[in-house]
């Protein structure tokens, strides 16, 4: 606003005091025209010239003079230096033939403009017309523009003050609460969510950062609950352990066939520890590795056969049949141990979970976008309100039989996140003492990221 103002000002004052510099100039010719007329010689008397001077500067509200060629006042219209001589530098470029204007700020009239304009007679210089006017009307008028345009400024400079204060307001406020929750939250106040109103930027804001807390509220959750279920996954066969030698070293003449026995079951506790072990880091592998899966364009089929062929002692032991039907070669990319592994703890599984005697049909075959790889028992099956969780670390169906099967709960949840991994998903259907199937779909075109 000020420079604005300062610009505006400047420009003001220069487009007056132009143009009372032409007005002048044109008044200053025209009296030395009249001049002219009123002469009949070529020197400049004073016959007529007090009238034109008088009624020139009051028309012109500014003192004018005639001056002869010598620099001596021949008509002034203030009556004052009639008969004497000026020495203004106007004056005298004027009587070298040059019409002049010049600002000054004098002492006693102010910032005044003397303009000299020559009188020519035949081309000769016969004298000049010299004008004094002041300018402080000008100055009072711009002074009086710049007044208004002060309190013009002052006024929008406080609308447009309150205005911004008003927003400012208006957006610091949900910004202000933003912080507020994100500092409860900071202090461990999962709880905490930020209040929405209306339907902006911030208010987006607000429910994004609702989302992920959330998203992090659970993900706090599902690690005190993780944390919670490998102490307690652990402390089990410790226990079990602690147990079975404290048994043998409180009791007197034990004999060495008990000392066998309880030092066997120690042995297989020790192996589920390990294996409990195994298994987490194998899921912590997982976790890490999420973007370092290492695509193979492989065969579906020999992989399939692989797994099936380094789980046949097992199902051999339990005398059950494993068949795998397969329609035509599939091959598709896919990072090989991870997917070894998925379909192993599936298949095993299912060897697990069927009785003595019982059938495994794996199946491959394309489906729309997908590979289907179908895994079909006719075991025991899992009851319906267990199917949404198997998927789960550490969940079992049956606590006590899953101890003598000898299983940790995380086989499912590692392939599933393996598959998730591959863009796939696993599907599962089951019916008690029947059976059941579970589907691992892996997409044929993955989409590898760079
Ligand atoms: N084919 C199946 N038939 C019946 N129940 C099954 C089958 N597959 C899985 N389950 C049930 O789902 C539970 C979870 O399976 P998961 O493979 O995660 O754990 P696990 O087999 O008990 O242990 P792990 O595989 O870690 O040694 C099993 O305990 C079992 O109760
Ligand atoms: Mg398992």
């Amino acid at each position: 606003m000020l420079l604005i103002n300062s610009f505006i000002s400047e420009a003001i004052r220069i487009n007056y005091i132009n143009q009372k510099k032409i007005h002048l100039f044109t008044q200053g010719n025209i009296i030395a025209g009249r001049v002219i007329n009123v002469i009949e010689d070529r020197i400049v008397e004073s016959s007529g010239l007090e009238e034109i001077t008088k009624e020139i500067s009051k028309d012109i509200k500014a003192r004018v003079l005639i001056v002869n060629k010598m620099g001596f006042v021949v008509s002034d219209s203030y009556d004052v230096l009639k008969g004497s001589p000026i020495r203004h530098y106007e004056l005298q470029e004027s009587l070298k033939g040059k019409a002049v204007a010049k600002q000054h700020n004098l002492e006693k009239y102010g910032r005044t403009m003397y303009v000299s304009v020559p009188i020519i007679l035949n081309t000769k210089v016969i004298g000049a017309v010299f004008i004094s006017a002041s300018l402080e009307e000008i100055y009072q008028n711009i002074h009086d523009i710049m007044r208004n345009f002060l309190y013009l400024s002052l006024i929008s400079i406080l609308i447009t003050g309150f205005i911004s204060f008003v927003f400012a307001k208006l957006i610091s406020t949900p910004i202000e609460k933003l912080t507020d929750s994100i500092m409860k939250i900071h202090q461990g106040n999962l709880d905490e969510r930020v209040e929405i109103r209306g339907n902006d930027e911030l208010s987006n804001l607000g429910s994004a950062f609702n989302l992920m807390i959330t998203k992090l509220a659970q993900v706090e959750q599902q690690r005190k609950d993780f944390v919670a279920n490998v102490s307690h996954e652990l402390r089990t066969p410790l226990s079990a352990i602690k147990l079975l030698a404290e048994s043998l070293l409180h009791q007197e003449d034990v004999k060495a066939e008990t000392y066998r026995e309880f030092l066997q079951d120690i042995d297989t506790e020790v192996d589920r520890l390990n294996k409990i072990i195994e298994n987490l880091l194998a899921l912590v592998d997982i976790d890490k590795g999420k973007l370092e899966l290492d695509y193979q364009i492989t065969y579906v089929n020999y992989l399939i056969e692989n797994v099936i062929h380094s789980l046949k002692p097992l199902a051999d032991n339990k005398q059950i049949e494993m068949v795998f039907y397969e329609r035509e070669k599939i091959h598709i990319k896919l990072d090989q141990i991870k997917i070894q592994q998925a379909l192993t703890n599936i298949i095993h599984n299912a060897i697990k979970y069927t009785p003595n005697g019982g059938k495994i049909e794996i199946s491959l075959y394309p489906e729309y976008e997908d590979v289907v790889i179908k895994i079909e028992d006719n075991g025991i099956g899992i009851p319906e309100e267990s199917l949404p969780y198997i998927f789960e670390r550490f969940y079992r169906v049956d606590k006590a039989r899953a101890r003598s099967t000898g299983g940790t709960g995380l086989g499912l949840a590692i392939s599933q996140q393996i598959v998730v991994l591959h863009q796939g998903k696993i599907e599962v259907a089951s019916e008690v003492n029947k059976g059941t199937v579970f589907y691992v779909r892996l997409p044929k075109e993955v989409r590898v990221p760079n």
